[in-house]
């Protein structure tokens, strides 16, 4: 964080200074909702929550160094009160990046953010400073918590913003108002919360509402491809510059094909120039996340070469995001465990086809979550697909949507073996490890709340017979 004063940051907050001896010190490391976190110089910021309040945690972590605790109530130990500690978290982000002299870049979509902003972080990132959100840090709390990990040097500060609801999304962009906004896509995911894809799109918009004029520099980067995106060009000030595979794009791939290790590869067209890029990531998914990048990089000045070049050297920064592992043996096993909704299932099985060309490919698939009304057809569609595509064998793990699963496989002409349906992620691993042979492809994959992740690990740990930790 760049450094202020305890005295600055309770007036930032509007908060009552209490058992600081001397207002004068400077936070200068890391603003912390953990207490193990907690290094000299931190503020420490002290949640309510079910389980544990962080207030009893605030001699420790002064004891550690931090140089204060940020409370809704005194401790004994050097605080800045205030009555709410998350408003005061956000007046404290919002503060910092008014003083920084950082662009700043938020993105949004249904499907892609966490991988779309790594890309956009890689890229921009041989520009100049970049700070983004790690991993998935894309709520009320972690996209602060990121903006005050942001210091004088950074020229770049990237963020996810996630919502699950109407507002949700403007009240982040109050916090940090990006210059440039990015919305990928309108999926399905969290429907079930959300009411609808109007809602969604709806409340993804908020987005590119809250950007500064044409004028004032603001830039909307909308995908192209999605007819709800697209039109959100009329909810703008902003300048708009589209992406994606449309003539009308103003960042484009042609020639879109995935390489035989299912790693996507097209030209690039940007207004200032062509070139052609090949990625490290997997699954075609990637090539509207790297067009939504690309733009964003273009706006920021970089050359149409430079942006292929970094694109073509990007890798994942985030964990089981089709994550690849060759075992000694020759089976490959493709983790794609973090998430999954219906778009990401059906570009992850395009992959594993891709990749599994002469093969023999698994898609180990469990539930995908929060699909209200739709579940039962979406997970039917995807069991469909599976066999479309030619997988070589369904297996689909837990309990009622993984059956749906399996009969949606069963009815678009699997038969025997090809699909089966197992109870629980141990079944699974028993089932493959009997199963598989040199040479095969596994793809894992479902909603995070599954945990199939211990699935794509037990596969790789070589020749041990553990059992699968229990979620
Ligand atoms: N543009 C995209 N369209 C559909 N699925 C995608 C896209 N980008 C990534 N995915 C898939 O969606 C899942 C979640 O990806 P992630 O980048 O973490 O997105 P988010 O942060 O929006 O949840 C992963 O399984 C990934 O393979
Ligand atoms: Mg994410």
């Amino acid at each position: 964080m760049i450094a202020l004063s305890l005295a600055e940051i309770a007036s930032v907050v509007g908060g009552q200074t209490h058992d600081i001896p001397d207002p004068s010190v400077q936070v200068t490391g890391p603003v912390v909702r953990d207490s193990r976190e907690a290094v000299p110089g931190s503020l420490f910021v002290a949640f309510v929550g079910e389980r544990v309040d962080g207030h009893d945690f605030a001699a420790r972590v002064v004891e550690a160094g931090a140089a204060a605790v940020l409370a809704s109530r005194p401790v004994g130990v050097p605080a800045i009160v205030v009555d709410d500690v998350q408003a005061a978290l956000g007046a404290l982000a919002r503060h910092v990046v008014e003083r920084l002299g950082a662009t700043l870049v938020a993105l949004t979509g249904s499907a892609g953010k966490t991988s779309t902003k790594d890309l956009i972080a890689q890229v921009l990132g041989r520009m100049a400073p970049t700070v983004f959100t790690p991993g998935s840090l894309n709520n009320e709390i972690g996209l602060p918590l990121t903006a005050l990990t942001a210091t004088e040097e950074t020229r770049y500060l990237v963020l996810e913003m996630g919502a699950r609801g109407i507002g949700h999304i403007r009240y982040l962009t109050g916090l940090t108002p990006p210059r440039i906004g990015v919305v990928l896509n309108v999926g399905s995911a969290h429907i079930g919360e959300f009411g609808g894809r109007e809602q969604i799109a709806q409340a993804k918009g908020e987005l590119v509402e809250s950007l500064p004029s044409a004028d004032a520099g603001g830039t909307a980067v909308l995908n192209a491809d999605d007819p709800l995106v697209r039109a959100m060009a009329a909810r703008t000030k902003a300048r708009v510059l589209l992406f994606g595979e449309s003539d009308e794009a103003d960042v484009r791939a042609e020639n879109v094909r995935l390489t035989a290790a299912g790693q996507p590869s097209f030209r690039l067209h940007t207004p200032s120039g062509c070139s052609d890029v090949t990625m490290r990531l997997y699954g075609e998914h990637h090539v509207s996340n790297a067009l939504a990048a690309a733009a964003v990089a273009h706006e920021l000045g970089m050359p149409a070469d430079e942006i292929a070049v970094a694109l073509s050297e990007a890798g994942s920064l985030s964990r089981w995001r089709m994550e690849v592992t060759e075992r000694p043996d020759g089976v490959t096993v493709v983790n794609d465990a973090y998430n999954a909704n219906p778009e990401s299932m059906r570009a992850a099985l395009r992959a594993l086809v891709a990749m599994g060309q002469g093969r023999r490919t698994w898609a180990v698939l469990g539930k995908m979550a929060e699909l209200g009304d739709e579940a039962l057809a979406e997970h039917d569609a995807v069991g469909r697909l599976a066999v479309r595509l030619n997988v070589s064998k369904l297996v689909a793990v837990g309990g009622r949507e993984a059956s749906w699963l399996q009969l949606g496989a069963y009815n678009e002409g699997s038969w025997g073996e090809e699909s089966v349906h197992v109870s629980d992620a141990q079944a699974a691993v028993d089932l493959l490890r009997s199963e598989l042979r040199p040479g095969d492809v596994v793809l894992v994959k479902a909603s995070r709340s599954v945990g199939l992740e211990s699935v794509a690990q037990a596969l790789l740990e070589t020749g041990a017979e553990g059992e699968v930790a229990a979620r």
